[in-house]
């Protein structure tokens, strides 16, 4: 079978995703017997591509790059309806990686719900519609009889949701605690090596870790929503955003870093998530933590969550949170297992 892929949002991470599969068409026909076409890519600012025959993900790079749009490209349209062009260009594994509205989870949320009623599974980075209705969009998609994935929700392309699920089963995961924004944690790592705050967003931004609008970064809704996945993924608990204890960095001064360093101790922005009799608590907070703790070490983009299990005790996953490559992994890796699921 060759796989029809399309793709909504070409920013930092869609572009990312355009060209991973590109490099790497033939390793994946090789390693997994994994074949695709690239037949659809809509984004709302720069445009979108359809071909039933499938596009050259080298092209798209080209005009990404030259006029940072599509419509200068051939197998350009005018029509942006996403319904319609799945009509028109059928998917079977559709990804979203748009910018979320963390409050309402669209377009998002919209993007997954049609992708999953035109019938293609839906895999996804964005965190806004999974955050908010993680379980309408499974119920969605075992209706139809595909599936959804989310693993670069959270902690960009390092497996989380995807290990709790998979080796993890049987494990009674009892709290999560973590660092899971990465421009906070680069923020916070420059500061304390005495850089301003300012800079150290501007060069987050450039280097495509934030948010198109990095207030949900720094005042820690990125980091909120993601503790709603978790909620919802490991306690099956919905939590709304207004249910997180939030605080973000913004106030975080360089004489809390330095008196944090005083005392043997690192400011992190912690997000924690826990089992409370039949429903979760979860927050986010700057958090002065002893050097000796797992997650002091953890520096720059990186990420991590320290998962407490029944079986395992504590497990941790370590790895990088945002950036291109490293998000258009997970959405790579979601759609090889929706492919080997099929097979
Ligand atoms: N802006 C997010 C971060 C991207 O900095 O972690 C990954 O979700």
């Amino acid at each position: 079978m060759i796989y029809r892929i399309g793709l909504a949002g070409c920013g930092t991470v869609g572009r990312g995703l355009v060209a991973l599969l590109g490099e790497k068409r033939e390793y994946l026909e090789k390693k997994y017997g994994f074949s695709f076409s690239l037949n659809l890519v809509t984004d709302f600012i720069k445009g979108t591509v359809a071909s039933a025959d499938g596009l050259n993900p080298r092209e798209i790079i080209e005009n990404l790059d030259r006029s940072g749009g599509l419509r200068s490209m051939k197998e350009a349209l005018e029509d942006t309806r996403l319904a319609d062009l799945l009509r028109r260009t059928p998917v079977d594994i559709l990804c979203d990686a748009t910018p979320t509205n963390y409050e309402t989870g669209q377009p998002s949320l919209g993007i997954l719900q049609t992708a999953i009623a035109s019938g293609a599974s839906a895999v996804t980075c964005s965190k806004g519609g999974v955050g908010l209705d993680l379980a309408g969009l499974k119920k969605l998609a075992a209706d139809k009889g595909v599936k959804v994935r989310y693993e670069s929700s959270v902690l960009s392309g390092t497996p989380l949701l995807n290990l709790a699920q998979g080796p993890l089963a049987g494990c009674l995961i009892e709290k999560a605690l973590g660092i899971v924004n990465g421009t906070t944690n680069y923020i916070l790592t420059m500061m304390e090596g005495g850089a301003d705050y300012a800079d150290s967003l501007r060069e987050a931004q450039r280097l495509g870790y934030a948010e198109t609008d990095p207030t949900g970064d720094v005042e820690g809704f990125d980091a909120a929503v993601k503790v709603c996945i978790m909620a919802q993924e490991f306690f099956g608990c919905k939590l709304s955003l207004s249910e997180i204890d939030r605080e973000g960095i913004t106030r975080v001064s360089p004489s809390d870093i330095k008196k944090a360093r005083e005392e043997g101790k690192r400011v992190k922005l912690i997000a924690g998530v826990e089992r409370h009799k039949d429903t979760a608590r979860g927050y986010v907070k700057p958090t002065a933590i002893d050097l000796t703790h797992p997650l002091a070490s953890v520096s720059g983009p990186t990420n991590a969550v320290c998962l407490t299990t029944d079986n395992l005790g504590d497990v941790t996953v370590i790895g990088p949170g945002a950036g291109a490559r490293e998000t258009a992994q997970g959405l790579l890796s979601d759609i090889l297992d929706i492919a080997a699921r099929n097979a």
